[in-house]
């Protein structure tokens, strides 16, 4: 062998080996997943190496992703679509344009990323909000809720609060001509849990008089209490979100300062005086037994105060809508839940169920075992899977049948 021979051997193994990612039986599509992985496992070395060298924040690194997949606002033969503000935060607005007797449907939509990335002008977010505006009759406000590192906790949430805010007033839905008793709150993963977190504090809010009928939670970020659950750690290096990631990002929803981050990881933030919290976080109770496995339920360890202090949002229910008593999870709307048995949020989405359920809350809890973090979204730009084409029919179908 040459010795060109040989270096294009060692070449090809080294880039088989990196893309190479060992996945469950059951997942299709094989190799294509491996390779969206290898793109987004790529994304992640170069931000962090783009911030070791000091250029730049990981996640202002990792927003390139989101720049990559920007679409403007255009219009279709079906929807009209525009940027636009409500309430001083940018939204991007789709109104159905097909002729239809009565009312439309309302959904107010928070995109995921951790807080940190995405945008509403995302080409999957993009077409997932087309898609709802056109199929269910729906105007859909997709909120551009701003971000971390620049903006912390509850930023986020205000923004995501005072959207849904101002369209639920009776004089913005009859200006878009939707009809009040048929709205929702809707998001994937931290947008999941902003749906979450806002639909808990509608509820006592004596300014808002309309009542949603439904909130979608799509594998929603739900606590930051137990960062070791029996789905952190079987998921650890699962496709698209690792544990090290969803850590970096409850951290950065906080605070860039990374002793909340390296006291996330090591489960140890949170801190005594906060311990009577842990029973809404218990899965020894809220997990069914075929997700507990052979996971053995161990006592909180806690952490410093100082850090509690520091950062209070951690211990906020409407950072963690977990957390919340369960008076107050009693006024819920009907729900739906869409949890993926690959992923490391598996557990929160679960453990609301079960809350939720306890609670008298209606819940359709859809659980994907076949699925990983952020599936639903993979039908176009991101790539083209089977799985995303079927959850996102599944929960198109949930909303037609219930909004
Ligand atoms: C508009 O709606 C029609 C009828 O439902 C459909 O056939 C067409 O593909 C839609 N157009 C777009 C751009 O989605
Ligand atoms: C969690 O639940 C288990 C089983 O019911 C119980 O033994 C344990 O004390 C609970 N732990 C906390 C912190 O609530």
């Amino acid at each position: 062998m040459g010795t060109k021979s040989l270096c294009l051997f060692i070449a090809s193994a080294l880039i088989a080996y990196y893309i190479y990612t060992p996945l469950p039986e059951n997942f299709q599509d094989r190799w294509k997943l491996m390779l969206i992985t290898a793109e987004f496992r790529t994304v992640g070395h170069l931000a962090g190496f783009v911030e070791w060298l000091g250029l730049m924040h990981y996640m202002e690194a990792l927003m390139l992703i989101t720049v990559v997949e920007y679409v403007p606002p255009t219009s279709d033969e079906n929807v009209t679509v525009t940027d636009t503000e409500f309430s001083n935060v940018p939204v991007r607005l789709y109104l159905p344009r097909k002729q239809s007797s009565g009312l439309k449907r309302g959904m107010v939509y928070f995109h995921g990323g951790g807080w940190c990335v995405g945008g509403t002008g995302m080409k999957a977010y993009d077409l997932l909000s087309r898609k709802t505006a056109d199929q269910l009759n729906a105007v859909v406000v997709s909120v551009d809720y701003r971000l971390a590192p620049k903006y912390h906790f509850p930023v986020q949430f205000e923004d995501a609060y005072s959207v849904t805010k101002f369209f639920l007033q009776s004089s913005v839905l009859s200006q878009y001509g939707v009809d009040p008793n048929r709205i929702c709150v809707a998001g994937d993963s931290a947008g999941g849990n902003l749906a979450a977190a806002v639909a808990q504090q509608l509820l006592d809010d004596p300014e808002v008089k309309t009542k949603l009928k439904v909130q979608a939670l799509l594998y929603p970020a739900l606590q930051t209490l137990d960062l070791n659950l029996p789905s952190y750690q079987d998921n650890e290096n699962k496709p698209i979100l690792s544990k090290s990631l969803m850590i970096r990002f409850w951290s950065e929803y906080f605070t860039t300062d990374s002793s909340l981050r390296e006291a996330m990881a090591s489960n140890r933030h949170v801190p005594a005086e906060s311990s009577h919290l842990f029973q809404f976080v218990n899965w020894s109770n809220l997990l069914p037994d075929e997700l507990k496995k052979d996971h053995v339920y161990t006592s909180p360890v806690y952490g410093s105060s100082s850090l509690g202090k520091k950062y209070p949002g951690f211990l906020d229910p409407r950072a963690a809508p977990l957390l919340a008593e369960d008076a107050k999870l009693r006024g819920l709307p009907l729900t739906y839940v869409l949890t993926c048995e690959h992923d490391v949020l598996r557990d929160d989405g679960v453990m609301y169920v079960s809350r939720l359920r306890e609670a008298g809350v209606q819940v359709v809890h859809s659980h994907a075992e076949d699925a990983f973090h952020g599936a639903l979204l993979f039908v176009s730009s991101l790539g083209d899977l089977a799985v995303g084409h079927r959850l996102s029919n599944q929960y198109m179908k949930w909303l037609n049948d219930n909004l």
